[in-house]
């Protein structure tokens, strides 16, 4: 049996629509029936559902052989994990967001401290870092940051609290991860799903 950890929210209603394009319907419809419970077990596969960031973190423990999350999380997280597949779902990226384009920022608010430490590093900047755990764009919104740094998908988020992309960042998309042990130990039933979500 091999077990995978997936992303509640957003990506988890892509996945699911991905499922049922491969036509793996068996898995969809036991995710679908997903109301409060994170362990959903079918004939295969055990789903574990967690926070987004916390994927990896469950993969590299060896508790989930499997895993899919955004590389935005794997860009953060300097994890021992190995980088499977590319999924053709969970599309956007990383941007600087502000209220008007200013000419340096100094002060930015995040869930992402590391790429921010690492863009501004490139850029050779200085920047002082919030990191925050949600609700960023409050952050520029009332001025306690002069931008954001946060992922951006249909720019809904950012427009209705008076933001505007500034610097339109790296690509993000969803990502099959394993465990380092049970790509070898589990080769052949971790081979059958990479299949099973390439083909249907
Ligand atoms: C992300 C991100 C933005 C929003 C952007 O948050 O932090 O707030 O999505 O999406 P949009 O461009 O389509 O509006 P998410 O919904 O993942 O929730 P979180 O704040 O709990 O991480």
């Amino acid at each position: 049996m091999i077990t995978m950890a997936l992303s509640k929210g957003r990506q988890l209603k892509d996945f699911i629509k991905y499922l049922d394009e491969k036509n793996l319907t068996t898995w969809s419809t036991a995710l679908k029936s997903v109301s409060r419970e994170l362990v959903i077990e079918t004939d295969s596969i055990r789903f574990i559902l967690v926070k987004g960031e916390d994927v990896p973190v469950y993969v590299e423990e060896g508790v989930a052989d499997l895993g899919i999350t955004g590389s935005d999380v794997l860009f953060e997280q300097n994890r021992q994990i190995n980088n499977l597949m590319d999924l053709p779902f969970g599309y956007c990226h990383f941007a600087i967001a502000a209220k008007k384009p200013k000419e340096v920022y100094p002060v930015v608010a995040t869930k992402y401290i590391n790429f921010t430490q690492n863009y501004f590093d490139s850029i050779k900047q200085p920047v002082k870092i919030i990191q925050l755990k949600g609700s960023v764009e409050l952050a520029a919104t009332i001025d306690m940051a002069d931008a954001i740094m946060d992922i951006v998908q249909t720019g809904t988020t950012l427009k209705e609290n008076g933001l505007s992309e500034q610097v339109q960042l790296d690509e993000i998309n969803a990502r099959l991860i394993s465990n380092k042990h049970a790509y070898f130990a589990k080769n052949d039933e971790i081979q059958t799903v990479i299949n099973q979500l390439r083909m249907g």
